[in-house]
């Protein structure tokens, strides 16, 4: 507990299960997370339940420390610390969200010098943090160190961070995609795009488990997107994949209730799958899909590759299924490209910060 702040903070032992002892709290945490995200976006459609978050946080390849902050009985804010375990890693990540109603009393600025802390003593120096900022009005606003995208000056996000000598690196765009509307559209997509592909490409469709023939290749297509995802100013951090990651990322998706489609693309000439993407279905049937990774080699650009995966993937989801969300960094062209084509429209933006710490 601090000086600052007059709400205690508590570290919270993450669950094993959603039966544990400790899953009442976290999902008072969760809560959180959902109340201050549907509030910066002005929609709920990236709320997750706890069962579906826990397995992120017992993730042993990137571990997370939880703090918590409480009025009474109340959960009122949340702090993350997460970090990757892989060897020369320098870079640690924080998350930092209180609710609206407990705004301004110093309870943000407490829980981030306690993690900063951590990050001190830790070996990790330079803290970044993913945060979503309100959309735009016209007043004054903060650019990114990338050239692409700039963010609200007034966001409450955005005064904190600055305030604590943070950098805003990098934006990346929150689009919606509304499907079900014109599936000829998609299907037009589809076919331009294995028409340029040409009989060289073969897809490859499974969704939950990973079939054991693509392990190993999806962990090398895993591990290069964690280096090809543009980072702009951001330290890149190498995030490094095996068969038994994958394996355990399958197990924890299907475990937390959710079920993951993937769509990969094999080269026959050499016999490996040479891109691939993923959307995540919500366990609540009728919610939002996420449209996560999407990955083609740098050798196999320039084929149509990517738009093939997607609306082969998209062209999976059943009529349940309404929005489709995902992510893109700003200056990410080919991709935006792609998924401007399909109808993804823009609805908010995350900032990508950094900060170095010298001890
Ligand atoms: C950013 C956030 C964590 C701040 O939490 P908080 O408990 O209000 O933070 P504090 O009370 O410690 O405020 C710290 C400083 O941030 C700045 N700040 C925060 N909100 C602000 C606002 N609405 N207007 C101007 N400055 C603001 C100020 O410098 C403030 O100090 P001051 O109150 O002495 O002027 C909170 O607004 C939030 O949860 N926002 C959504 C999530 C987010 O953006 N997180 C960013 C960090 S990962």
């Amino acid at each position: 507990m601090s000086a600052r702040s007059s709400f205690p903070i508590v570290e919270l032992t993450i669950p094993s299960t959603m039966q544990a002892p400790g899953a009442p709290a976290f999902e008072a945490m969760v809560e959180v997370r959902n109340r201050v995200e549907t509030g910066i976006l002005g929609s709920g459609v990236l709320s997750y339940s706890a069962a579906e978050l826990l397995p992120g946080f017992q993730n042993p390849y990137k571990p997370r420390r939880l703090f918590v902050a409480h009025d009474g009985g109340n959960v009122v804010a949340r702090a993350i610390l997460s970090w990757v375990t892989a060897a020369g890693s320098s870079t640690s990540s924080v998350t930092v969200e209180v609710d609206g109603a407990y705004r301004r009393r110093g309870i943000g600025s407490t829980m981030l010098d306690q993690l900063e802390d951590i990050v001190r003593g830790a070996g990790r120096p330079i803290i970044q943090s993913s945060v979503l900022h309100t959309a735009h009005t016209s007043g004054p606003s903060v650019a990114a160190s990338s050239g692409f995208g700039s963010v609200p000056a007034t966001d409450p996000g955005v005064r904190f961070l600055i305030s604590r000598g943070y950098r805003l690196e990098q934006i990346k765009r929150v689009s919606f995609l509304e499907v079900g509307q014109d599936s000829r559209e998609l299907t037009e997509h589809r076919k331009n795009a294995e028409r340029i592909a040409g009989p060289d490409y073969e897809l490859k469709l499974w969704s939950g488990a990973t079939p054991p023939e693509y392990l190993t290749d999806l962990a090398r297509l895993k591990t290069a997107m964690s280096l090809d995802d543009p980072p702009a100013g951001l330290k890149r951090t190498v995030d490094a994949w095996d068969e038994a990651r994958i394996i355990k990322r399958d197990q924890d998706q299907t475990s937390s209730g959710r079920e993951l489609l993937t769509a990969a693309v094999l080269h026959l000439p050499s016999g490996s799958l040479v891109g691939f993407t993923e959307i995540s279905l919500p366990a609540d049937v009728g919610g939002a899909a996420a449209q996560e990774d999407t990955l083609v080699i740098s050798e196999h650009r320039g084929f149509s590759l990517g738009m093939l995966l997607k609306t082969t993937n998209l062209q999976r989801l059943g009529p349940e299924t309404k929005i489709v969300y995902t992510f893109n960094a700003e200056e990410n062209r080919p991709m935006l490209r792609v998924n401007e084509a399909l109808g993804f429209r823009a609805v908010g933006y995350e900032g990508g910060w950094e900060k170095s710490i010298v001890s």
